[in-house]
């Protein structure tokens, strides 16, 4: 079983330096990429195409179609998925030939580097999104899952791609919309084969964010009646020492 999995990886990681980086047209200013990597896992490949480093498209290796970025993009420009998927099946036959021939030798897996972090700044009871940034991971294989007080969460959630790095590591998104309170607490729990167990990010809203306002009213009087206590202190303390200075007895001899 576990020689298996050795086997897969190694051949991840020559599919991936086979593939990296297409084509690259400099045109006005704009740069316009595409990147690819077939594997042997979940998923089989990816097809991108970015403009100006914007994910513009990809195509869906399953369903076989482009799918835009923003619906607006599929409006103004148009991509034949056909092209993407003919480089994806010359790819995988190329993967085939080199897991032979590095007579299935193994690569090591480099586990995701996890952060989880609000879109915009926490306010209790307005929506907001969770973002779980993982990074720095090798191979492009993972399952993350967001939990909302232990429990998974399928609602609300939202992924990006693969995203390559120059280094032929990965980093990848994934989203959770929610509305901040004071009581629930949440974890990015990701898998990958380079963690012995599933890794928990954790995140919560910080207290206190904003005091109700009986707690407010609560401070300030209390606030009052330490001043209220302080003024009365103060002047009796006064009172007697006027009091004693105008004492004759308290006199000192002249
Ligand atoms: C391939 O690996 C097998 C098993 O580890 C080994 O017996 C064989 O000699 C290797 N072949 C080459 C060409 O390296
Ligand atoms: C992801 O989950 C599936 C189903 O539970 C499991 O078979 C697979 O090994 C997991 N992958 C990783 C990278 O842990």
């Amino acid at each position: 079983m576990f020689q298996n999995k050795a086997l897969i990886l190694r051949a991840l990681s020559l599919a991936f330096l086979l593939s990296l980086q297409g084509a690259e047209a400099i045109k006005a200013d704009h740069i316009s990429t595409y990147e690819e990597f077939v594997q042997t896992h979940r998923p089989s490949g990816e097809y991108m195409f970015e403009f100006d480093e914007d994910e513009m498209f990809y195509v869906d290796l399953d369903k076989k179609e482009t799918v835009w970025h923003l619906p607006e993009f599929g409006r103004a420009f148009s991509f034949e998925a056909q092209g993407g998927l003919a480089n994806i099946a010359i790819m995988k036959s190329n993967l085939n030939v080199m897991i032979k021939r590095s007579n299935h030798t193994q690569a090591t897996s480099e586990p995701p580097e996890v952060t989880v972090f609000p879109k915009e700044p926490v306010e209790l009871g307005r929506p907001n999104t969770l973002i779980c940034h993982l990074d720095k991971f090798f191979p492009p294989v993972l399952n993350v899952t967001w939990l909302r007080n232990g429990q998974p969460v399928t609602e609300g959630v939202g992924e990006s791609l693969f995203l390559p790095r120059t280094d032929y590591s990965f980093h990848k998104f994934h989203y959770l919309t929610f509305v901040p309170s004071a009581e629930d607490f949440y974890d990015c729990k990701a898998e990958h084969w380079g963690l012995d167990e599933p890794l928990l990010k954790h995140w919560e809203a910080q207290e206190p964010i904003q005091m109700p306002e009986t707690t407010e009213t609560v401070v300030c009087a209390l606030g009052l009646a330490v001043g209220l206590v302080g003024i009365i202190a103060g002047t009796t303390l006064i009172t007697r020492a006027l009091r004693s200075s105008s004492d004759p007895r308290a006199r000192g001899p002249l």
